[in-house]
């Protein structure tokens, strides 16, 4: 099975927007967390929240399909191309079924706004509460491109509290603050 630097090299090779590739790293954290909490195995979550964005930028008409046939030519799992097919189950018809599937469509949206709410806080991460990214959520002219419905649908799908999933997605972008440069150190240059 392919390992992380495996699919790091892909991402660096497919990806060349920096906030995409921040995005990919920032759900990775998510999902490793999410799978460090319940006991799942945690490379193999983490390919998945890495790479599901993978062909976003080059073929977004056919995303994440076209992706998913290079992966799978790679050897990555079916479990891990399963839940890239189910983030986008609107295009590929393929329901979020697994657990790895759900954790991983509550935390690409949610993600998102968490990172935007720290780049405009001058303690960035460091502080951040659910309730303050509550009030961005709730605020829907911050990080608009954030669709409030899927949101609310992957919490849902969770069967979590909003504030629990919300505190789970700050602890897991915590764990790699530093590198997604969300410190309040970094934003407040
Ligand atoms: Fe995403």
């Amino acid at each position: 099975m392919p390992d992380r630097n495996d699919a790091v090299a892909l991402l660096e090779a497919w990806v060349e927007n920096d906030g995409l590739r921040k995005h990919m790293y920032a759900v990775e954290a998510a999902v490793r967390h999410y799978a460090r909490m319940r006991g799942a195995d945690e490379e193999l979550w983490g390919l998945a929240g890495l790479l599901h964005d993978l062909d976003w930028e080059k073929y977004p008409e056919r995303h994440p399909l076209t992706a998913v046939e290079s992966l799978r030519e790679q050897g990555y799992p079916e479990e891990v191309l399963q839940a890239i097919l189910a983030h986008r189950a609107d295009f590929t018809g393929v329901e979020p079924t697994s657990d790895l599937d759900r954790v991983l469509v509550a935390c690409d949206e949610l993600s998102g706004l968490v990172f935007a709410a720290c780049l405009v806080r001058p303690t960035g991460i460091d502080d951040l509460t659910p309730k303050s990214v509550v009030k961005k959520l709730k605020d829907r002219t911050f990080a608009a491109g954030v669709s409030r419905d899927e949101v609310q649908h992957g919490i849902e799908m969770l069967g979590l509290e909003r504030s629990e999933h919300i505190q789970n997605v700050i602890d897991g972008l915590r764990a790699v603050a530093e590198e997604l440069g969300i410190r309040g150190q970094d934003v407040s240059r």
